[in-house]
């Protein structure tokens, strides 16, 4: 068993290797070290609290070991089968399951009473309990629901309830009556009713949150829940008394709030009705029908295009991810900046179903850093863009978004790629994107639809520009 003195200095040293961490991710160029001070410090952190005074006797260990055997056996099953396209799924489940403990663990503390606490302290503990498994049951529900969301199992459309402003004011109110109602009845050996009743509501508060948002406004909510599973895993630090877990946890939950801020200013929402769930669904009007003429292309035609052109954008988005076409995109970047021409990636904030999700892929495919750039970057020059290319891209390139103020995208910051000389734009079919709403820039008159798998039509095109 290690001392007090040992494992304080492990738990500094995995925060500072979490912290570190946090930063080597911010960027690509460092994420892969990122990642490794981040598994580094899980493992310092559970080895340590493994050892450390909270846990003792043989059965515990025995315990913890076949937890550890059976969670890392399903872990790994889980990360080695799943492909990029079903991350956000799976971060998803994560999240919901960092609540779960959290509830699991408040009612754990409340079962053992306090142990030996009395007075402002005991009151502090109870206030814990009963905070901590709020946060971790509305996250438990809300990332399930958003997990059925992300997969497309429950509809990507808000479900709206009338008034439901006043309904989660109900909760809320309910939730703060029974906190009093927990608080004295705990201090007379009770409790377990207002505990039970306001878990209920937090589950209830969780799934109506998340059910009330739409498609397009999914992004938001993907760091919101990351966030609120932080601050549920520093409850449980709290409930635990452990701090290691309240400042990984404050990590998360700060780290995730400010991710939440950016998506909403890139998706210019606002952070407080963020906050107070249900939100991005003011327009949720039906945006005007595409009608025109839509004008395709075959692959020769398109290599023709990107020859005579000089400056070129690449805008990739889901579809790239299902088609898994980062690494022909590589190969035809690198055979066009070859041929002497400008070649730039333009990403959108919301690009793909996870943040980050394209610069994972093109980092993946040894992409050049410094030719991809942010959306706010590239927007203001397209209209001196020869050729843009949109790789399975469709919401983030709507120009109804900020043309058709119904449009349930209305106000969505897009990448404005139209302003180009020609879009070539890769799909399969007509079909809408993520947010179900139909997109006019397919029907532009320099728009040219090269239909088709996006890896399937960029070979076509890399062996039309190499012949
Ligand atoms: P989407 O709007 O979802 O459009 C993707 C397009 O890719 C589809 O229209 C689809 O058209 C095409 N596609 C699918 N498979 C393809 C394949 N194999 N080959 C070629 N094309 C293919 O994607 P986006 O433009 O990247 O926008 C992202 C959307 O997801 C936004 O609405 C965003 O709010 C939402 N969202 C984002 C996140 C995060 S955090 N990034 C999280 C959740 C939701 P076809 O079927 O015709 O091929």
């Amino acid at each position: 068993m290690v001392s007090h003195g040992i494992l304080t200095m492990a738990y500094i040293a995995a925060f500072i290797m979490f912290i570190l961490s946090l930063s080597g991710l911010s960027r690509q160029e460092t994420s892969r070290r990122g990642n490794y001070f981040g598994m580094a410090g899980m493992f310092v952190a559970v080895l340590t609290t493994v050892l450390g005074s909270s846990v003792h006797g043989q059965i515990a260990y025995e315990i913890l070991v076949v937890a550890l055997l059976i969670g890392g056996f399903i872990g790994s099953r889980l990360a080695k089968r799943v492909t990029m396209t079903q991350m956000p799924e799976l971060v998803a489940m994560m999240h919901s399951l960092v609540g779960l403990a959290a509830v699991l663990v408040g009612y754990t503390n409340f079962i053992e009473g306090g142990s030996g606490l009395i007075g402002v302290e005991k009151t502090i503990h109870v206030m814990e309990i009963y905070i901590g498994v709020f946060i971790g049951a509305v996250t438990f529900s809300g990332s399930i629901i958003a997990f059925g969301k992300l997969c497309g199992r429950i509809t990507g459309k808000p479900v709206l309830m009338p008034a439901r402003h006043w309904f989660n004011l109900l909760l809320l109110i309910g939730t703060i009556y029974l906190g009093y109602r927990f608080l004295g009845d705990i201090a007379a050996g009770y409790g377990l009713i207002p505990l039970g009743i306001m878990t209920g509501i937090a589950l209830i508060f969780g799934v109506h949150m998340v059910m009330a948002i739409g498609g397009a406004d999914m992004p938001v909510v993907v760091s919101m829940l990351n966030s609120y599973s932080g601050w549920a895993a520093a409850a449980t630090g709290f409930m635990l008394s452990n701090d290691l877990l309240i400042v990984t946890g404050a990590l998360v939950g700060s780290s995730g709030a400010i991710l939440s801020y950016i998506m909403c200013r890139a998706m210019n929402r606002h952070f407080l009705s963020v906050i107070a769930g249900g939100f991005g669904t003011t327009s949720g009007g039906n945006s005007a029908e595409v009608v025109g003429e839509v004008n395709p292309i075959e692959a020769e035609e398109a290599a023709q295009l990107l020859r005579d052109a000089k400056n070129i954008v690449i805008i990739p988005g889901y579809g790239m991810a299902v088609a898994q076409a980062q690494h022909t995109v590589n190969d035809i970047t690198r055979l066009l900046l070859k041929m002497g021409k400008k070649v730039r990636f333009a990403i959108h904030p919301v690009a793909g179903r996870m943040p980050g999700h394209m610069n994972v892929l093109l980092a993946e495919a040894k992409v050049p850093y410094d030719i991809v750039f942010e959306m706010d970057e590239v927007n203001e020059d397209f209209p001196n863009v020869d050729v843009s290319i949109v790789i399975g891209a469709n919401d983030i390139v709507n120009p109804s978004a900020l043309e058709d103020p119904h449009s349930p995208i209305a106000g969505m910051p897009v990448l404005e790629c139209w302003k180009s000389g020609t879009t070539i734009v890769l799909k399969r079919s007509m079909a809408s994107g993520y947010a179900g709403v139909g997109n006019p820039l397919f029907v532009q008159e320099n728009t040219r639809m090269l239909f088709g798998d996006a890896d399937d039509r960029l070979q076509a095109l890399l062996k039309a520009l190499q012949g």
